[in-house]
């Protein structure tokens, strides 16, 4: 299996994107810590997948944004299985509003996960994967990134944000051998779009050339890539997943 012994810690990894990663890379024999926020439930449910798919597999509970308790869960990493080979930063929120209604806090908070999580959890697992054989850093952003969307200004930003952090660290990790790299999801099925309501959902799917969603599988499958050792020649790149949005 191609990641047997290969240590992965994902971010946000009790439910949707994250779940699919951890489920993907566990059923390659990876080592996976699954990381989430509030839900020990659900997170311990993603572990017996894993290992019910023949990966070994942790829970640490922390929230991304705090820096300290991203040190819990790089402790837990090491405890459990070693250094880390591949950090997955997945954990992401939205809080839209219409740019003239946003708040200060909505603005911040989106901010403090998806760019300040990213911030904590490279920092924290930078040496080991700087000093891992074909270490890995991939970035979960999104088209959003890219393209903006009405009442994301604050998620457009932090999305757009990760591709500098993303090519920046490539550049530092090139010496080292290992890559860091961002995968650019379009709209995918998941509890994150689940409150959309279905005429904007059936305007979205009007728009993209595969004409469906993404589902959880198609966005692991291309980190699943990312992680392997088949994808040392890539790094510093945005990998849009997107069923042809922007074309
Ligand atoms: P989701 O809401 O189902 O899952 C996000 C996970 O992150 C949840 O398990 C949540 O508990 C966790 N999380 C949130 N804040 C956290 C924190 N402070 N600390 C630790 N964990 C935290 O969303 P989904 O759709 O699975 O999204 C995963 C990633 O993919 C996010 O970064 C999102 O922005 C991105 N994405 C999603 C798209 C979609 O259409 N669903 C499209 C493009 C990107």
């Amino acid at each position: 299996m191609s990641m047997e012994g290969r240590t992965c810690v994902i971010t946000g990894s009790a439910r949707g994107i994250g779940r699919g990663i951890a489920e993907h890379l566990g059923s390659e024999g990876a080592n996976v810590v699954v990381n989430y926020r509030s839900s020990e439930e659900a997170a311990q449910e993603a572990v017996d997948t894993v290992e019910a798919a023949g990966g070994n597999a942790v829970t640490a509970q922390a929230d991304v944004s705090d820096r300290e308790a991203v040190e819990h869960l790089r402790e837990v990493c090491h405890e459990a299985f070693g250094p880390a080979d591949v950090l997955v930063n997945n954990a992401g929120i939205t809080a839209d509003k219409q740019f003239t209604e946003m708040s200060r806090e909505e603005w911040d908070r989106v901010m403090d996960v998806n760019l300040g999580g990213m911030f904590n959890c490279t920092q924290a697992f930078y040496d080991d994967i700087w000093n891992a054989e074909e270490g890995r850093l991939i970035n979960i952003s999104s088209i959003v990134g890219k393209q903006g969307n009405f009442g994301q200004a604050n998620y457009a930003a932090a999305k757009s944000g990760m591709f500098g952090f993303t090519r920046t660290i490539a550049l530092e990790f090139a010496q080292g051998g290992s890559t860091a790299n961002c995968v650019a999801p379009g709209f995918t099925r998941t509890d994150m779009v689940e409150d959309v309501p279905d005429e904007v959902l059936d305007r979205i799917i009007s728009g993209i050339p595969l004409e469906r969603l993404a589902e959880v599988e198609d966005i692991a499958a291309v980190v699943r890539f990312l992680a392997s050792e088949k994808s040392s020649y890539v790094t510093g790149e945005v990998i849009d997943v997107n069923g042809g949005m922007d074309l």
